[in-house]
């Protein structure tokens, strides 16, 4: 099997569709494209958006030199608790990624030289979109990394290449991985660094 299976994904994804945007779990292999290449400097850390149960979490750990470099913002209070459960040494934080200018702030001082985002960009409302992505102008300063993956099948409708467009005003081109076929649906993760 690509992806695993989770009771707690499904029942969030049934609960609400368009905010979890998937029926399963990212598979292995889309978590290790999109933590490949990333590495931290003494100091920085990682702000994930969108855990879930926390597929990307999983290989972010591989590259934060402690836990204290790790932020996850999860807005599905479950999910939350989920993650609390699985991974004790992080710290996740319940709340809305389109406030992330305040939230961040509040819970680090390290800059968050690389942002992991598990997000639905494509489902999401465009308000919701539009405040991430100015609080993510905000918080990205040269160097940083904004990684996040789209589905192939979903690439070319008018709300993922919204998305791109709104991204690549701000922050340029971004850099396209392959087909990542071992994920269902195949993805492929996009990349911007400021
Ligand atoms: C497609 S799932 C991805 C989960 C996980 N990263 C993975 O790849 O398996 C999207 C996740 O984003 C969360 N989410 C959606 N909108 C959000 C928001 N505005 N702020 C924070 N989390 C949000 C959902 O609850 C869900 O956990």
């Amino acid at each position: 099997m690509i992806n695993s299976f989770s009771p707690e994904f499904i029942k969030n994804f049934i609960k609400n569709p368009t905010h979890v945007g998937a029926i399963a779990p990212s598979s292995k292999e889309l978590a290790r494209v999109m933590i490949r290449g990333l590495a931290l400097n003494e100091g920085e850390a990682v702000l994930e958006l969108g855990p879930g149960t926390g597929a990307f979490t999983c290989q972010i750990r591989n590259i934060i030199p402690d836990s204290s470099a790790y932020i996850g913002i999860e807005r599905e209070a479950s999910f939350c608790r989920f993650l609390e459960r699985r991974f004790p040494e992080l710290q996740f934080v319940n709340g809305n990624a389109a406030e992330l200018d305040t939230i961040y702030p509040a819970v680090s001082d390290k800059p968050a030289k690389v942002i992991i985002s598990g997000l639905p960009f494509a489902t999401l409302m465009p308000r919701v979109r539009d405040s991430i992505i100015d609080c993510l102008d905000q918080l990205m300063t040269p160097g940083t990394i904004f990684r996040t993956f789209q589905y192939v099948h979903a690439y070319p409708f008018p709300t993922a290449v919204e998305f791109r467009e709104r991204m690549y005003r701000l922050f340029g081109e971004h850099h396209r991985s392959k087909v990542v076929f071992r994920n269902l649906p195949p993805a492929f993760v996009l990349t911007w660094q400021r």
